[in-house]
This record gives structure tokens, sequence and C-alpha cells, in this order.
């Protein structure tokens, strides 16, 4: 199989678990509207990013793929209550998420609110179904909710916002890029992993990989918000700069910006070293990432 091939039966996997993990509500089910605007942002076609190195993960670790797709969906429940926020008025205020209205937009700010909700939520059901060890279904539990939490993306975010309009320098970046953006990868490497029931040293590779494969990640978001075609992000340009908000990319040139996504990406491949298993789908889907245009 190539890698593409690879991503592609993986992303079909991640979107049937999705879809039976969050069926569409019956007729007359007085709650039913939040579900639908849950439904609504998570399954949309995101580019699933973080749930495909989840399974690969487990891949690299000797264990069966698809053991690790309810840490998988996990995941990226939490990445898309992260957007369905990051997208409301009250944070970055956009409109076009995943080429459709933003789900606020749809729904309206309260209901988008509870969305949000719901899905962080049903990430830690989700997860808590794993099937293997229960040690390792309570280990993906705890890493998720350290990597999502204050310490991880919601501070990131925290960061973020405070930033706005100020001048920033490149360490209150990466620690705003390891928060927002790098967290949740890790979350998805480290869980991987677990469900493997692989050691501490395949566990720290994996973080290892996940810095710079997530740095990488958040300065090309940076550098797609400048040179970007909207139609093929699916999400509208230059919102940064509109917000005054400060990346890479106003501190450093977008020329500057890029050659770090590369520089990051490499770090992040010199990390899978450490696994014995086979690494070649991740390395040459970090590397499809560094040129990416959605
Ligand atoms: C967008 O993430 C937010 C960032 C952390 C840059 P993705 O680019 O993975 O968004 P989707 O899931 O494909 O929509
Ligand atoms: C979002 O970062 C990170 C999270 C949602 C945690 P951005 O605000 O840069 O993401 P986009 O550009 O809106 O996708
Ligand atoms: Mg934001
Ligand atoms: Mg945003
Ligand atoms: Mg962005």
């Amino acid at each position: 199989m190539t890698t593409q091939e690879q991503a592609a039966w993986y992303r079909q996997k991640i979107e049937e678990a999705l879809e039976q993990a969050l069926p569409a509500p019956r007729e007359g089910d007085l709650s039913g509207k939040v579900r639908e605007a849950m439904r609504y942002s998570l399954l949309s076609g995101g580019k699933r990013i973080r749930p495909i190195l989840a399974l690969a993960f487990c891949e690299a670790c000797g264990g069966e793929a698809l053991s690790a797709l309810p840490f998988a969906c996990a995941v990226e429940m939490i990445h898309t209550y992260s957007l369905i926020h990051d997208d409301m008025p009250c944070m970055d205020d956009d409109d076009l998420r995943r080429g459709r209205p933003t789900n606020h937009k749809i729904y309206g700010e309260a209901m988008a609110l509870l969305a949000g909700d719901g899905l962080l939520t049903l990430a830690f059901q989700q997860g808590l179904s794993f099937q293997g060890d229960p040690a390792a279904a309570r280990d993906g539990a705890r890493l998720l909710a350290e990597y999502a939490g204050a310490q991880g993306m919601v501070g990131g975010q925290c960061i973020d916002l405070e930033q706005e309009g100020k001048e920033v320098t490149l360490e209150i970046l990466a620690q705003m890029d390891r928060g927002k953006t790098v967290a949740l990868i890790a979350a998805a490497c480290a869980m991987g992993c677990t469900a493997a029931g692989a050691g501490e040293k395949e566990l720290q590779a994996a973080r290892q990989f996940a810095f710079g494969l997530g740095m990488a990640f958040q300065l090309r978001d940076d550098v797609l918000d400048v040179l970007g075609d909207a139609a093929k992000l699916g999400k509208n340009t230059g919102m940064d700069s509109a917000r005054d908000k400060r990346n890479y990319v106003s501190l450093l040139g977008v020329e500057e910006a890029q050659r770090l996504v590369e520089q990051y990406t490499k770090e992040a491949l010199d990390a899978l070293e450490a696994f014995p298993g086979d690494t070649t789908f991740l390395r040459e889907f970090a590397l499809s990432l560094v040129e990416r245009e959605s």
C-alpha cells in the first residue's frame, strides 16, 4: 500500500467509527438539536490528521491499528470541539470552517457552545470504551485530559487570546503553539502508543515526534493564513492579521516561517529512529504536511 492509500484506509475507518459514535438523533428527540450541531461539525470532512496519527503510532508500536479507534475518535472529538469554540465570536469570530458556515452561524452561539461541551464529554466516553487492557484505557483517558486541558490545548488558546494586539517574543509564541496545537497532536501519538501497550521509551519518542510535527503544523497554518487559498483550506485567510494576532509569520516573515516548518519536520523524523517497527508511513505522512495546502 502506498502512503496515500494507507491514509485513505485509516480515514475511512475513522469516518465509520465517528458516525457510529454519534448517530443521528431520532425524530421527536427533545435534545436532538445539540446532537445535530455536534454531528454538523464532527462529520464534516476535516483532514483527520490526529486520529490518523493515533492509529499509525499504535501500528508502529506493534499493535493492531484498529484497536486504537476509540482513542483516535476521542482526540478528533476534542479537536472538533476546540474548533467550534475557536470560531465563536468571543474567540476568533470566523464564519467558515471545513468548507461550510461555522457551527454558531448555523445553530447559534448557545447551541455551538453546547455542541462543543457535548463533544468534549463524548470524547472521554469514547476513550474509555477502549477494549484492550483496562489500564491502557485509563492511561489513554488520563493523557487526553492532560493534553486537552489548561496545561495543554485550553492553556494554549488562553495564551493566544491574551496576546492579541500585543508584541510577543518567540518564546511566548512557542509556548502558545505547544499548547494550542502540539498538545492534541501529542495526545494522539501518545494514545496510539498506549493502545499498543508500548513502553516509556516509545512514549517519549512519540512526544518528541509530536512536538516537531505539531510546531511544523501550526507554522504551516500561519503561513497558509497569508498565502493559502480559502477554497482549498475550507476556512478564510487573512484572519490572523485582521484580528491583530501575532504568530511566526508576523514576527519572522513567510520565508523564515516555512524554513522552520521544514526544520521542525526534520526534528519529528529524527524521533522516529526510536521505533523498532516500520515507520515509513509516519515519515512520509509527516513530509506530506510540509507543503500542504489544506
Ligand atoms: C486546524 O486544525 C487548527 C490548527 C491547530 C491549526 P486542522 O488543520 O487539523 O483542521 P481540520 O481538522 O483539518 O479541519
Ligand atoms: C486553533 O488555532 C487551535 C485550536 C483550535 C486549539 P487557530 O485559531 O490558528 O486555528 P484556525 O486557523 O482557526 O484553524
Ligand atoms: Mg484561534
Ligand atoms: Mg482560529
Ligand atoms: Mg490559524
